[in-house]
């Protein structure tokens, strides 16, 4: 099929160029010249797992193209995902504004019957904002649908997710946009492409065929927004947990494995850490919560996921001064400025908040990210020094904060570590290491939801002799 993605930010150019790799013909759109113009010479804005495989092939194929002009899109295909951004307001609900602006645009030059599809992540009811748009700029009440089509993907694992998806939701008004936008999803639903020998690999959990969950409009919008929530207060559940767990002296970690067994619960999103980040959870939070508002609901659970939340960082800070008192002048080893891993996005990342508050309070930060150096150099500019390597990083630092979650970040030589740090202090957000790995290598180490590893005052003495000599 010919379709149309408005928007090449995560979604839209992750979606316009899984699609061509499904078999169809895609015409990306964004009103930004210079990201089109990058695209065309086969250039990525972001960094994405196969997303860079897959805009060479499908461009050298012609199975996609780029331009900044929704009226060229229009030309030759009837259905247009929409994928522009939906950044918070100041009172915490969705801007709409880039959404309205496409919808019009896509009235006054549509030549015929055209599908728009809710791609991006709006509140309940926005679907009939945008018929009501579309009727103002004088398209006929039978020219066009609305679906909801929310996306799930995740960052650092999106093409895998958008061709492997736990479901596909269609949120249709009518049969004929529903069975339209469920024919392109097809080769996932009857399982075709997952049999094609050039399909990329299934991750472990795959789904295949994909599920296909077809419901009307305004419950599409809502699985969207209550989904996001609900991962969100299972991960702040879990570090209200962890931190009675620290007043007690448990282990989250043990606790979780206890819970997760549970089918009902699952051990998916339960990992304790300095909070949520990223592009979607602080945002769709406070959105789903002013929908909720609007509807007459107050959902005050909503309000204690996000104040756990915040909590997280504070918590975080207070364990670094827990373990190295003053934070003056203190040299501090920071590994991870995304706001996970496998990502170069900074956007609401934990991390980062802890290393501005860090700078507030005098310490001198050392940082190293595999993927977020570029964007972080460009937000906090030489407030903190950067390098090139975990170990670079420690390099005479009083103490190290693991931040971000990177697979390489787990699997740190400690002796070495150790040898680097000027005191052996490892202050890990991600719950990473295994204590006792921590305590057989001398290592001071605090984590989230566990017992501080404390050393004894032989083997810190027998460290300290070593740094003077
Ligand atoms: C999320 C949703 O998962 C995805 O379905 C939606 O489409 C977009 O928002 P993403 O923001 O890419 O995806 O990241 P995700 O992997 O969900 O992690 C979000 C945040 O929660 C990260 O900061 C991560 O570190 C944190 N997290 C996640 C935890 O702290 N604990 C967990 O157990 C899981």
């Amino acid at each position: 099929m010919k379709l149309a993605v408005v928007g090449s930010g995560y979604v839209g150019l992750v979606a316009g160029l899984c699609f061509a790799e499904l078999g169809h013909d895609v015409t990306i759109v964004d009103n930004d010249p210079e990201k089109i113009s990058l695209l065309q010479q086969g250039q990525l804005p972001i960094h994405e797992e196969f997303l860079a495989e897959l805009l060479t092939c499908k461009r050298d194929a012609g199975k996609v193209k780029f331009t900044a002009s929704i009226a060229e899109a229009l030309e030759d295909c009837c259905v247009i995902f929409v994928a522009v951004g939906t950044p918070p307001k100041e009172n915490g609900e969705a801007d709409l504004s880039f959404i309205e602006e496409v919808v019009r645009t896509i009235a006054q030059h549509a030549l015929g019957y055209v599908v728009i599809v809710e791609k991006s992540t709006v509140p309940v009811l926005t679907h009939a904002w945008i018929r009501k748009i579309m009727a103002l700029n004088g398209a006929a009440h039978d020219s066009f649908d609305v679906v909801s089509n929310p996306e799930f993907l995740r960052e650092g694992t999106a093409v895998l997710d958008f061709l492997y998806p736990d479901r596909i939701v269609i949120g249709a008004d009518t049969e004929r946009s529903a069975n339209l936008v469920s024919e392109i999803y097809l080769p996932l639903t009857s399982g075709e492409y997952h049999s094609r020998k050039t399909a990329l690999p299934a991750p472990n959990s795959a789904i295949v065929p994909s599920n296909l969950i077809v419901t009307s409009a305004k419950s599409a919008e809502l699985i969207k927004h209550a989904s996001n929530a609900f991962l969100a207060t299972k991960i702040s559940f879990i570090n209200a947990v962890a931190s009675i767990c620290e007043s007690v002296g448990a282990d989250v970690q043990e606790v979780c494995k206890g819970m997760g067994a549970d089918a009902r619960i699952g051990s998916r999103f339960l990992n304790p850490g300095i909070g949520y980040g990223g592009s979607c959870f602080p945002k769709d939070l406070t959105a789903f919560r002013s929908v909720a508002h609007e509807s007459g609901y107050e959902f005050a659970l909503l309000d204690q996921v996000i104040s756990i939340n915040e909590q997280q960082r504070a918590r975080f800070l207070r364990k670094i001064r827990q373990a190295l008192w003053n934070l003056k002048n203190k040299r501090l080893a920071v590994l991870g400025l995304a706001f996970k891993g496998g990502t170069d996005d900074i956007r609401e990342s934990p991390a980062l908040e802890i290393v501005k508050s860090l700078v507030e309070e005098g310490a001198v930060v050392t940082a190293f990210d595999p993927a977020a150096m570029e964007r972080t150099k460009a937000e906090l500019g030489d407030s903190i020094n950067y390098v090139d390597s975990a170990y670079a990083a420690c390099e005479e630092a009083d103490a190290l904060l693991i931040l971000t979650d990177w697979a390489e970040f787990a699997q740190l030589d400690l002796k070495r570590l150790k040898e680097m740090l000027r005191y052996p202090i490892i202050v890990d957000g991600r719950n990473l290491y295994d204590p006792a790995a921590m305590k057989d290598a001398g290592i001071q180490y605090y984590s989230v939801g566990r017992p501080a590893v404390v050393q004894s005052s032989k083997t810190l003495k027998a460290t300290a002799a070593k740094t003077t000599t």
